[in-house]
């Protein structure tokens, strides 16, 4: 059976139910309030889903200190709850020893609802997770050749599939005990989940202990924040002197006397478990309850965290304690022939050890037929007396015979991290390699850390000793970037042994790619250049590393040696001869090099489309590609949104977005993912969306860690966007905040640096003198640097503005500049820019002509908000010069454009233009202009009387499309069924009781004379 088919048993039979609940159940004393509040709890989910509520979850929580009563009264809520018709009650606990086995609390919490979804319903609750949620929640393997999870992503995908789940099973229990066991991967996310679970019909209810013992600092962490979000909390004290005396008198009889239950009361500080315990003793000895022998009640009372070796081992013999120890390494649910195995006895001697163990109430059995120890505190007295040797032996036996008993390395490895290193054995190094692998498949990279040193310890031979280091290196490539480089360096020092040459170039490659995400694109080049020199046997691997230094040079903002550079990779370029995937990566390269350059763009365009095949990425360059990273394509993808091309850009990052999401990686990959969907958009001039995108891209990448290039170019997009939206003094805080200011520290990757967006900024904000410093700065670096790209760094142009008062002449040069070098480049877009922004240090007539050839151009780009623009410029302008008619024109048109851009300060702008000068601000809008023809066809049957079902029937189309297209219809018209023919323009309906599809003009005309309004 494996692991899974027990958890179903344990929850999803009836039988278990009854078994779980009779025998064990006993009578709480003085926890009435908590009961009364679980069940309030209950009930209220019950009743507010019932009526139909979904944002009513709610967070229990219990704490106390050990053997005070939690784990007894998460019984009776379990009890309660599935009492409730209806109900899904899910249960789960932490282990000690299972803390560090990744995903253990969430796997038992899960598997039995998701395990038994029939195939449909689960594909539904998966959504495109089941890559992702399947394997880490054991539900499935991971697929052949599958790639490493991104924690994150584990999470989010936990989060959609909860948020499917919730709806379908609700009202929804979930209840988790020992909460401060559960390993960090499950308790990461539960902690995460609390607060979301609000907006679900879900009832969480969790147990911890709060006895300050020092847990793992992040675990308190999380355990503070659920603590936070709790909407009934219980702190569980200890019981009353009644109470207690009574528990006494229900065992010993009521002869028991006041002054001895008092001193009983005392010894045991009112903690029930001890309360028990001291009873059993109490028996045994056959202590009469009278007050003379209160006096050895204190004896008596060793509680079990006082147990030494040699106690235990008086209590319950050699063979039994060493049982004991078995199932006390297995921790929870333990099986009896694995602990018999590992505890090296025959079955006839297991069964007695057993029997000697329930006796003296160390075990009992579970619903399921597993053992499990009276209470945890037993469980880790008797694991803490085992002598080391013979606790790291005993772990390599469990380890052994988990796999045996074909349980899995993830099982089994938690078991072999805890052996005796120094062995150097072979085998438990590959083991630990395997388990490894197997850990970041299933995202829980920091479990497989401590395979990987672990193996470090073993140690493994000079031959495999880099390789583990690698290994060791990438294990945290997505999570943790300053470790990841101090072991890929260590990795690649030739000191720790040889690392097989194709692993050279993979190493270096991932190092190059933290350092550059890291801020470090100079290193990440000149390492990727050394080892390229250093590469003679393999022409191949060279050329990646060649290029790869390429790709991080052409990311840095200022280098010595930028166009001779440039000059080399267009000679790399002409000798390439083939199509693999390393040629293609080098003109990809190219076309960002071209295109950061200002060449043409037709050039740029051409290297680009030899890198698709059929507009789609090739094999080897995909988002989620080993060899190249996302670098590549998003360079690519780049290319083509500033050349115009911006449609196959979105193709491409859309489905970085999926690729991303279905591979897991949830972290820095999806924020760069949204951060350039959030730049195409804004450069579509979807300026909604693209704040939407470029947040989320923001949201992300603080996740990970402080301030990373990531976020620097979301929040330059960003603020680009605000400004275009109206909203510069949203844009002038979190530039503040993110310290674009000078000294200029922070790198963006994509976007130029900080002086050109902190001079661009100065200019919306209205500091013409701020502003002209900071881009002649910026200017002059990227003289440099050779990159004249109008569009990717519009510095000429806005610096032209910041001068126009104060020196005109210079001004103009930088226009007439900008203007030079966007015709170079090509593109309507930057031509129609270029000369906007020529015109707005021009008067008159020549600003006029200016415009109206800016806003030719901008209508043949896919540049919406930057032709939004222009129109509002050039109605401006001609209402200067006198021509209101035409003024008002293109004021309308640009309004028109703006609202559709989410542009409100353009908006604003243009309404002020008209209303100034005595024009009316809004166009009275002509409903018939604004409905489309299928929208035309409904309404003219409409007016003439027919009922929807009728025009479904006579149009051949669905109803529920028929009440849709009427909706928009009478949206637009302004009006409801009876005004609607006025409202259009047409002849009121003959109410003659006539079908209206009959008779003259009845069905015959209608199907082609619909084009009555147009
Ligand atoms: N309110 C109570 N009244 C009587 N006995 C209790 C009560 N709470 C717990 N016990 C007994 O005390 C023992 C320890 O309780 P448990 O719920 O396991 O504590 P915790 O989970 O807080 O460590 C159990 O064996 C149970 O029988
Ligand atoms: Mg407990």
């Amino acid at each position: 059976m494996t692991e899974r088919d027990r958890d179903f048993r344990a929850e999803a039979t009836p039988g278990a139910r009854e078994a779980e609940g009779a025998p064990n159940r006993i009578r709480l004393r003085d926890r009435d309030a908590e009961l009364r509040s679980a069940e309030a709890a209950v009930d209220k989910l019950c009743r507010d889903f019932a009526a139909g509520g979904t944002e009513i979850g709610e967070l229990l929580t219990f704490s106390g200190r050990p053997g005070i009563g939690k784990t007894s009264l998460l019984h009776e809520v379990r009890r309660i709850a599935k009492l409730r018709e209806g109900a899904t009650v899910l249960f789960a606990r932490g282990g000690e020893r299972q803390f560090n086995e990744p995903y253990h609390v969430l796997r038992q919490l899960l598997q039995p609802v998701l395990g038994r979804l029939e195939p449909d319903e689960f594909g539904q609750v998966m959504g495109t997770w089941e890559e992702v949620v399947g394997p880490a929640m054991g539900l499935k393997q991971p697929r052949k050749g599958a790639r490493r999870l991104d924690p994150q992503g584990v999470r989010d995908g936990l989060d959609f599939v909860l948020t499917q789940l919730a709806p379908r099973r609700a009202p929804l229990v979930m209840i988790v005990d020992d909460l401060h066991w559960a390993d960090p991967e499950s308790l990461g996310w539960l902690a995460q989940f609390a607060v979301r679970a609000r907006e679900l019909p879900v009832l969480l209810v969790f147990a911890y202990r709060d006895d300050g013992a020092d847990w793992h600092a992040e675990s308190q962490e999380h355990q503070r924040a659920v603590a936070g979000l709790a909407t009934r909390r219980h702190e569980l004290s200890r019981l009353s002197l009644v109470a207690v005396t009574d528990m006494i008198r229900a065992e010993l009889g009521e002869k028991a006397e006041d002054a001895f239950c008092y001193e009983f009361w005392n010894v045991v500080n009112g903690n029930p478990f001890q309360v028990v315990a001291l009873l059993d003793q109490v028996r045994d000895q056959e202590l009469e309850p009278v007050e003379e022998n209160s006096q050895q009640l204190r004896e008596l009372a060793v509680d079990a965290t006082g147990m030494t070796l040699k106690s235990w081992l008086d209590r319950l013999g050699a063979a039994t304690l060493r049982f004991a120890w078995a199932a006390a390494m297995l921790g929870i649910d333990i099986r009896q022939d694995l602990a018999t195995r590992i505890s090296a006895q025959t079955a006839e001697g297991a069964r007695e050890s057993v029997k000697e163990l329930r006796k003296q109430r160390v075990l009992t059995t579970t619903p399921n037929g597993n053992l499990e120890f009276v209470h945890p505190l037993i469980a880790s007295s008797i694991y803490n007396t085992m002598p080391e040797a013979t606790r790291t032996g005993m772990h390599g036996v469990a380890a052994a015979e988990i796999e045996n008993a074909g349980l899995g390395l993830l099982a089994a490895s938690r078991h072999l991290v805890e052996t005796f290193a120094g062995e150097g054995d072979d085998r438990t190094v590959r083991k630990l390699r395997r388990a490894a692998s197997e850990h970041l498949l299933i995202g829980a990279p920091e479990a497989a850390q401590r395979c990987l040193h672990r193996a470090l310890a073993e140690p493994p031979d000079d031959q495999d000793r880099a390789e583990v280091l690698y290994e060791l290196g990438c294990s945290a490539l997505l999570t943790d970037p300053v470790a990841t480089v101090n072991q890929l360096k260590l990795a690649l020092d030739p000191e720790e042994g040889p690392l097989r040459p194709s692993m050279r170039i993979d190493a270096t490659f991932r190092l190059s790619e933290v350092l550059a995400h890291s801020g470090e694109l100079r290193q990440a080049a000149v390492v990727c250049q050394e080892e390229a020199e250093r590469t003679t046997g393999d022409p191949a691997g060279r050329l990646r590393l060649e290029a790869a230094s390429f790709m991080w040079h052409a990311y840095r903002k200022s280098e010595e040696d930028g166009p001779a550079r440039s000059a080399r990779l267009g000679a790399l370029c002409e000798s390439l001869t083939g199509r693999e995937a390393a040629d293609r990566a080098v003109l990809a390269l190219r076309a960002w090099d071209l295109t950061l350059r200002g060449e043409p763009s037709a050039e740029v365009l051409r290297h680009a489309d030899a890198v698709l095949d059929n507009g789609r990425l090739p094999k080897g360059l995909g988002w989620t590609d080993n060899t190249w990273g996302f670098e590549l394509p998003a360079t690519l993808g780049l290319s083509y949104t500033y050349s115009d091309r911006i449609a196959q850009a979105e193709r491409l990052f859309s489905d970085a977005i999926v690729q991303f999401e279905v591979a897991g990686w949830s972290g820095a990959h999806r924020g760069f993912a949204y951060f350039l969907m959030g730049l195409a958009r804004f450069r579509r001039g979807l300026l909604a969306e693209a704040e939407d995108f470029l947040r989320r891209a923001l949201r992300l990448s603080e996740r990970i860690s402080g301030k990373l290039p990531l976020a620097w170019d979301a929040v330059g997009v960003l603020i680009d966007t605000l400004i275009a939206r109206g909203r510069s003094r949203e844009a002038w805080e979190l530039a503040l905040e993110f310290g674009f200011h000078p000294p200029y520290h922070p790198t963006a990757m994509v976007l130029p640096d900080a002086a050109s967006l902190y001079g661009k900024l100065l200019l919306a904000v209205n500091r013409p003198a701020g502003a002209a410093a900071a881009l002649t700065e910026a200017g002059a670096q990227l003289d440099i640097r050779g990159w004249h790209n109008t569009v990717w760094a519009p510095w000429a142009g806005h610096l032209a503005i910041a001068l126009a008062q104060d020196e005109p002449e210079r001004a103009r040069a930088y226009a007439r500049r900008s203007v030079v070098e966007a015709e170079r480049f090509g593109t309507a877009s930057a031509i129609g820019t270029a000369l906007r922004l020529h015109a707005q240090i021009e008067d008159g007539q020549q600003a006029v002509e200016l415009l109206e050839q800016a806003v030719t151009h901008l209508g043949q780009s896919p540049a919406g908000y930057e032709h939004a623009v222009a129109l509002v410029d050039l109605g401006a302008a001609l209402r200067r010069v006198g021509r209101l008619e035409d003024a008002q024109e293109y004021l309308y048109q640009g309004i028109e454009l703006a609202q559709h851009c989410a542009a409100d300060g353009l908006v604003d702008r243009a309404r002020r233009e008209l209303a100034n000068y005595g024009l009316r601000p809004n166009r009275l809008g002509d409903a018939r202009e604004t409905l489309s023809q299928p929208e035309w066809d409904i309404a003219e049957l409409a007016v003439r009387g027919v009922p929807p079902q009728r025009i479904a029937d006579h149009l051949a189309l669905p109803l529920s499309l028929v009440n849709r297209r009427l909706a928009a219809v009478y949206r637009k018209a302004g009006s409801g069924p009876d005004g609607l023919a006025a409202a259009l323009g047409l002849p009121p309906a003959q109410r003659d009781g006539s079908d209206p599809l009959d008779g003259p003009g009845g069905p015959d005309t209608v199907g082609d004379g619909l084009g009555l309004g147009r």
